[in-house]
């Protein structure tokens, strides 16, 4: 027998070979390639430890206390070292020392779009896709620094042709295609709740993208970070592939990463109520950690201070910058040599698959368990984490679901506000709403400007300015 199949006998996982007489050469070859990637003990440690009696209770809450952070100098933090923080960060663009990071495995089951996400068309004119936002953003930042930048992007094992497809149809959006890298993220194989590792279809199975966290050993694992270091470059601008607002080029986050001489760095947001869905940065015993919200108790969330202010305030909204060794040092970790580890994640969910006859299931409630990685699960094995603050209406407006909240809808027009923000802010009069929602719809290109800086060069050199009107897009 073979003896792949053999050991996932004896590791009472021979289920999944059930069905494997009846499969033809190439479906047989197929289902021992995924087997082979499974990492058994893995699967044996994590149903032991996340599935069985003895699994944890909760998040150990002793000893938390809020996480303090670098305010912005409109809210009290010091103007100077901000502008130092923008300098330094500038000197190391200017160096090539920065390389971007799109994170682009998910399988954006809430938004409910078929394709990779990154192909999701976002912007309000033009109806550019993601993936041609980051590449405009990325573009402009590199020719304002006189250093063309390198791009990073994780795909899954599920989009990840679609995503070079996109890419190459569209001649890269002009991007050095010699410097986007494309590589695939790990996969868990999900198990039932007795530990047993499910199949979707006789001859394959259930596997999903590892997390977000999966990124630290993917980038190892796929050479990107032999890349960088062959390339002199030092950091990581992650960010994620829903998130059209964000600065993926910030160089005072950079510059205040790099004089902390932090491994990874973060931003955070105030939470717009007490209740806000988001991650918590809080300390415990000396570390940053994030707190899900989910595990935060709601009177801890509900928390004030002497000033009647939220406690709890910093929410974490998944943009870091990461240090290229630290990487290094945490993917050994992950794949269990030495060290740091990053904790699995449990999420029960419906996870499709087929019976013991081979029937196919759909379950109506959750019969399994997937197993993630959280990147800002690697916080706390950081040296001197930094956490700076920045404006949600600079840097976040995702598109998670179809409807409602983080929607198509909502990220449109927070992206209207953003441009009629750096109108205002050049002494153009814009109509707007209460919310700052402009009246007309246009778009500004991000080879125009893709921050407030940045457009505010571009507009000083336009004479005479012209008048911006309904549809209008400034390129
Ligand atoms: P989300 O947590 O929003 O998950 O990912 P998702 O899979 O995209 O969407 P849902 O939950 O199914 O609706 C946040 C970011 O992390 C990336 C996503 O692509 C997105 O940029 N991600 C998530 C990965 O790259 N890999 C993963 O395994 C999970």
């Amino acid at each position: 027998m073979n003896s792949l199949i053999e050991k996932f006998q004896q590791a009472g996982q021979g289920q999944v070979f059930a069905f494997f007489e009846e499969l033809a050469p190439e479906e047989q070859r197929r289902l021992l390639t995924e087997a082979a990637e499974i990492d058994l003990e893995e699967v044996a440690r994590l149903t032991r430890t996340l599935l069985g009696a003895s699994a944890a209770a909760g998040v150990e809450l002793t000893g938390l206390a809020p996480a303090p952070y670098i305010k912005r100098p409109e809210h009290g933090g010091d103007a100077s070292g901000w502008a130092r923080a923008k300098a330094v960060g500038e000197a190391a663009l200017r160096a090539g020392r920065v390389a971007a990071f799109t994170v682009a495995g998910g399988q954006g089951t809430r938004l409910g779009f078929d394709g990779p996400k990154g192909t999701f068309r976002v912007t309000p004119v033009k109806a550019k896709p993601l993936f041609q936002v980051f590449a405009e953003k990325l573009r402009a930042a590199g020719t304002r620094y006189g250093r063309p930048l390198h791009w990073f992007i994780m795909t899954s094992h599920a989009n990840h042709a679609a995503t070079e497809a996109f890419f190459e149809e569209n001649n890269h959006f002009g991007f050095d295609r010699g410097r986007v890298h494309f590589f695939r993220q790990g996969r868990m194989p999900a198990v039932d709740f007795a530990g047993k590792i499910l199949l979707e279809t006789k001859g394959s199975v259930a596997l999903s993208p590892d997390g977000h966290g999966g990124s630290l050993r993917a980038l190892a694992r796929s050479g990107s970070l032999d890349l960088m270091a062959r390339e002199g470059i030092e950091t990581l601008s992650y960010f994620q592939v829903d998130n059209p607002l964000v600065r993926c080029i910030d160089p005072a986050f950079i510059g205040w990463h790099l004089e902390h001489r932090s491994e990874m760095s973060s931003k955070m947001v105030t939470k717009a109520y007490a209740e806000e869905k988001v991650g918590h940065f809080c300390t415990q015993g000396g570390r940053t950690v994030v707190i899900e919200y989910s595990d935060l108790p709601l009177e801890r969330q509900r928390e004030t201070d002497a000033t009647g202010g939220l406690r709890y305030l910093a929410g974490s909204i998944a943009i870091h910058l990461l240090d290229r060794e630290f990487v290094r040092r945490m993917a050994v970790g992950a794949s269990g040599a030495e060290g740091a580890t990053l904790p699995f994640h449990r999420a029960d969910k419906k996870i499709p698959t087929i019976d013991a006859q081979g029937r196919t299931v759909k379950p109506e409630k959750p019969n399994g368990v997937k197993f993630e990685l959280f990147v800002f699960d690697a916080i706390p094995f950081a040296r001197n984490p930094v956490i700076i603050e920045t404006l949600r209406a600079d840097d976040f407006s995702p598109v998670k679901n179809a409807t409602g909240l983080d929607s198509p809808a909502t990220c449109r027009d927070d992206q209207l506000r953003q441009f009629a923000r750096w109108l205002r802010a050049n002494g153009v009069a814009v109509a707007t709403d209460a919310t700052g929602l402009p009246a007309m719809t246009f778009e500004v290109s991000p080879l125009f400007g893709y921050d407030g800086d940045s457009f505010a060069e571009s507009w000083r050199k336009l004479t005479p300015a012209p008048a911006i009107c309904d549809g209008h897009y400034l390129a």
